[in-house]
């Protein structure tokens, strides 16, 4: 156990630092780069019962300070996840991986988690009600309690992992969800998504992205997020995942402090790709700077 470490759900990580789903594949690109069992873990990309192609072009637009995207759940499904993505993420990462999942109906996110149910590389299910760029599903879920409960109840019955949910901040009351994910049977909850968001072309006077609105993440989302996770970890008695435009160690360690377990890197993926390895790699000075010895005593301690 180094000073790094932290438990998630019962399972222990060699560092905080999770690459965010929709930021990092199911791993091999990054593979390619870097070796990535240095992560804490990482959550793969959203994954639905059926293959989705996603969302028509242009589905990326760049913000001040951050990005927006509405790539719309592209992914090969999860019976390819299974018979393709895990067989061959199990030849270069030796840890747990956390398995997000969509849907657009109670019974698809069941199904969904009762095929990963079986995958042993797959620690922990990370239930995405908080998608923003689809329609009658992903954030559809997670805007209201009841139907956030509905998902949690109806994934919880089927597993035996643990059940993480990913929450929205498109809500006017992000506890109450919270806490109805809680009641529900969730073991965690991670948080925040992206921000609905849109640009406007100058030229064309047009939308930029063709879905009109897209999710917007990045550094100029931090301190919403950091809010969020800070009334989220005062409410329920389950880990939280802080996540929202980290990127730096020192990002890091504020969202701990704000009630974080353990945190998510998204964005910062995409504009440096060894943005999590950096980020682990520096951790240790920045914490003998600020004098903290172990991750663990900081969770939460801006609250004393
Ligand atoms: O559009 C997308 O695939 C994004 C998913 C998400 O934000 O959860």
């Amino acid at each position: 156990m180094g000073r790094l470490s932290v438990d998630l759900c019962g399972i222990e990580l060699d560092n905080p630092v999770i690459a965010a789903s929709g930021t990092f594949g199911y791993g091999c690109e990054f593979a390619e780069i870097y070796d990535i069992n240095c992560l804490g873990t990482f959550s793969f990309k959203g994954t639905t019962l059926e293959p989705r192609m996603g969302n028509p072009l242009p589905r990326i637009a760049e913000g001040r300070g951050g990005m927006l995207n509405s790539v719309g759940l592209q992914n090969p499904g999860v019976d390819a996840v299974i018979a393709e993505e895990l067989p061959r993420l199990a030849r270069f990462f030796r840890k747990p991986v956390m398995a997000n999942v969509s849907g657009f109906s109670v019974e698809e996110y069941a199904q969904v988690c009762e095929k990963l149910e079986a995958q042993p590389q797959v620690g922990w299910l990370e239930v995405n009600i908080s998608c923003p760029n689809v329609h009658g599903g992903g954030m559809s879920f997670g805007t209201d309690p009841e139907s956030a409960a509905a998902v949690t109840r109806a994934v919880r019955a089927v597993t035996a992992k643990p059940v993480i949910v990913k929450l929205s901040p498109n809500v006017t009351d992000i506890v109450s969800i919270a806490r109805a994910c809680e009641d529900a049977g969730a073991d965690g909850i991670s948080l925040i998504n992206t921000v609905m968001a849109m640009r406007i072309d100058l030229n064309t006077r047009q939308p930029v992205l063709a879905n009109l609105t897209g999710g917007l993440s990045g550094p100029a989302v931090f301190p919403l997020a950091l809010r969020m996770v800070w009334q989220v970890s005062d409410a329920v008695h389950i880990p939280v995942i802080g996540l929202g435009g980290i990127s730096s160690a020192e990002d890091v360690i504020e969202m701990m402090l704000a009630g974080a377990c353990a945190v998510e890197v998204g964005s910062a993926n995409l504009v440096r790709p060894t943005a999590c390895r950096d980020i682990i790699e520096a951790l240790p000075a920045v914490m003998d700077r600020l004098g903290i010895d172990n991750l663990k005593s900081i969770i939460g301690g801006a609250k004393a």
